[in-house]
């Protein structure tokens, strides 16, 4: 683990000339969440995950996080690292924080993979949502509001079929500082739109969508698709909203053919 600006804690696998990638994770969950893929990928690629403040093992700091301080922390672990060209591959609110970055600035990243995210801000009832979210955490505590989050974030197939590993998930998820996810929430509802920038992009694309995902059902992962111009969806069948974990096969056969194709 490397510490960056801001105590963010950053791993990286995978030779150093090789092709980076960029894994950035949903919430509330952790770099650990991109372990299959990184464990597939590391012979070829040169495989970068990193936790969101207050989440995993970066620290929370304030707690004050705003969705463009999530893409500035981003860009200064390029810098960094001084990643030529990386692929950006974000799933759910690490979706939101890798448009963004390609909204400020596309022409620093090779191609972008979308992962059971939306490119559209949160409307009013998604706002309100957020905010019992914080009533929860307030009240109830952090490990209530992850028990009952990470559950909506799996099929229910997993959850039977994959116990053990749901439970290691769900753990983590657990300890979670409640002022990180607080922050994080916050950072959500406040994101902007990036739905008109969806026509503009010119860096090939793979969006990635669960077949049974609940937050962000295929319908909106198709139609965000189709308003960008090269690029590919695909259903990720057997799997909810978190596809990197629940169709790991799936997931890395389609990464592994886009990568060739880029
Ligand atoms: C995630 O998985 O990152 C969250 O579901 C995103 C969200 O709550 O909007």
């Amino acid at each position: 683990m490397d510490t960056i600006k801001n105590n963010l804690a950053v791993f990286q696998t995978g030779k150093e000339n090789n092709q980076p990638i960029i894994f950035i994770h949903g919430f509330p969950f952790d770099h650990k969440m991109w372990d299959l893929q990184v464990n597939y990928f590391k012979k070829d690629y040169h495989c970068i995950t990193y936790d969101i403040p207050g989440l995993g093992q970066s620290p929370t700091g304030d707690g004050q996080y705003t969705m463009e301080r999530l893409v500035d922390d981003l860009f200064n672990l390029m810098e960094s690292y001084n990643l030529d060209k990386p692929v950006l591959c974000g799933l759910s609110m690490g979706g939101y924080i890798a448009l963004r970055a390609i909204e400020r600035n596309e022409g620093i990243f090779k191609a972008l993979v979308l992962c059971d995210t939306k490119s559209e801000a949160d409307n009013n009832a998604g706002k309100i949502n957020r905010a019992k979210g914080i009533k929860e955490i307030n009240n109830a505590g952090a490990e209530k509001f992850a028990e009952i989050f990470v559950q909506k974030c799996f099929s229910e197939e997993f959850i039977k079929t994959n116990k053990e590993e749901y439970e290691k998930v769900l753990m983590r998820s657990k300890k979670s500082d409640p002022v990180g996810l607080k922050g994080c929430l916050l950072a959500m509802a406040g994101r902007t739109d990036t739905t008109e920038y969806l026509a503009k992009i010119k860096i090939p694309v793979l969006v990635l969508g669960g077949g049974e995902d609940k937050l962000t059902p295929p319908s909106v992962m198709k139609t965000m698709g189709k308003k960008i111009s090269h690029s590919e969806f695909l259903l990720v069948p057997e799997a909810g909203h978190v596809t990197s974990i629940e169709n790991p096969k799936f997931f890395n056969t389609a990464l592994e053919k886009f990568l060739k194709e880029i």
